[in-house]
């Protein structure tokens, strides 16, 4: 059923045109806290300059930085390049998820999406859009912000993986949360797995997610 939708929906992104790890990496780092729209230019800027990781790996800080410039978080553009000194040593991009999560700045989510997206591995993506989805389709008022509730989605995330279809599975998981099920006020009349959403079925849907602090 989600993967049917993501088949009509799927937004269109370069970084979805590639099985390429370099490039799938960089996409995640720099939307790891940036919107599509404004990530969207820097991507194919840096991809220009810094065609693989090699290349990264051999530029100076200034210019990496200079790259970055209008970003933010600069701790990501110190660690993309950090790490990428550590792959050329390798002399490939690291192939396991636990390879993956060693590398300077990347935590489970964007080890996650390099699996899946890249190597087809079946590891699950929780991000906030898949917090808000499960939540309300599977009626869970555990707070998503306590070890528990991270426990329990990321469990449920990873029972329902698709392990056919890892990558495309997350990315249908994650655009369904950003376009669908969206935080304030989504379509629900419209929406292909309203029939079995307990939110909708007890009309929780704007009371989920649970989040316990302010
Ligand atoms: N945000 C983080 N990763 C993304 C991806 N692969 N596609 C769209 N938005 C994203």
């Amino acid at each position: 059923m989600l993967l049917k939708w993501y088949e009509e929906h799927k937004r269109s992104l370069p970084w979805r045109d590639t099985k390429d790890p370099y490039r799938i990496w960089i996409s995640e780092i720099i939307l790891q806290q940036t919107r599509v729209v404004q990530g969207y230019d820097y991507y194919l800027r840096f991809l220009e300059r810094f065609p693989d990781v090699f290349v990264l790996a051999a530029a100076s800080e200034d210019e990496v930085m200079q790259q970055w410039q209008g970003l933010g978080y600069y701790s990501r553009a110190r660690n993309l390049h950090a790490a990428a000194k550590v792959i050329a040593n390798m002399g490939h991009f690291p192939t396991t998820y636990e390879e993956i999560r060693a590398l300077k700045g990347v935590g489970d989510y964007t080890a996650a999406a390099i699996s899946s997206f890249a190597f087809g591995l079946p590891t699950a993506v929780v991000d906030g859009n898949v917090y808000r989805v499960l939540a309300r389709h599977f009626g869970i008022f555990t707070p998503i912000d306590t070890t528990t509730g991270k426990r329990v989605f990321r469990e449920l995330a990873q029972q329902l993986l698709d392990e056919q279809h890892p990558g495309d599975y997350n990315q249908a998981l994650m655009d369904f949360g950003a376009l669908q099920c969206i935080p304030q006020s989504p379509q629900c009349t419209d929406c292909p797995l309203a029939n079995t959403c307990v939110a909708f079925s007890t009309t929780s849907v704007d009371q989920l997610p649970v989040k316990s602090k302010k």
